[in-house]
């Protein structure tokens, strides 16, 4: 019989999408993925903030450094952490990693989810916390960690996608 291929295998970055919108009931999937992600002591220190408002997209793209397709995509969900909620129990541990771990993991639940639902989506980082911060309204204490465009693809896989080999990468030990 033929596996179909890998989750992880099939995602990824994808920066240009299509106008079609998302059906709601496939970004409630999406999110209820988020939501099964693991936490450090099942903490859940996160919210999800799922956007679909050209202003605040327009603003996101923009503390992005103006990357357009967050602002072109159908669809954009902010994951952003609770440092304070992982560092009552975990103290600066729980504060600047444990929270940040927990979110990361949401966010490739999100994407692999995006990618089982025949979506595509991108991780950007690369934004000013705060200016993200302030565009969503957040309390000190939320803090965004990836802001992710959601939609149909509008530009295939690239044929390149260069990994390390695992020969490079891996150590065994036995
Ligand atoms: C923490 C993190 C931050 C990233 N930030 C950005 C970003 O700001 N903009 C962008 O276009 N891609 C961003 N990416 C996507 C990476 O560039 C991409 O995952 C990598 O080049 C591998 O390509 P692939 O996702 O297509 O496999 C980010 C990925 C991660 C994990």
């Amino acid at each position: 019989m033929i596996q179909p291929l890998p989750l992880f295998w099939q995602r990824y970055s994808c920066r240009r999408f299509l106008n079609t919108p998302v059906p709601p009931d496939f970004l409630e999937s999406i999110l209820e993925a988020a939501r099964w992600a693991p936490s450090a002591g099942n903490l859940q220190p996160w919210r999800f903030f799922l956007v679909k408002n050209r202003e605040i997209q327009r603003g996101l793209a923009q503390a992005a450094y103006g990357q357009e397709f967050v602002l072109e995509a159908p669809a954009v969900i902010v994951v952003c952490a609770l440092p304070e909620v992982s560092a009552k129990k975990y103290g600066e541990r729980g504060r600047s990693l444990y929270c940040l771990q927990d979110s990361a993991a949401a966010v490739q639940n999100i994407l692999l989810e995006a990618v089982r639902l025949g979506l595509a989506s991108c991780w950007v980082g690369a934004f000013q916390e705060s200016a993200a911060a302030q565009v969503l309204g957040l309390p000190s204490g939320e803090r965004p960690v990836a802001i992710v465009p959601l939609g149909y693809p509008g530009e295939p896989m690239p044929q390149e996608r260069p990994r390390a080999p695992l020969e490079k990468i891996v150590r065994r030990i036995e």
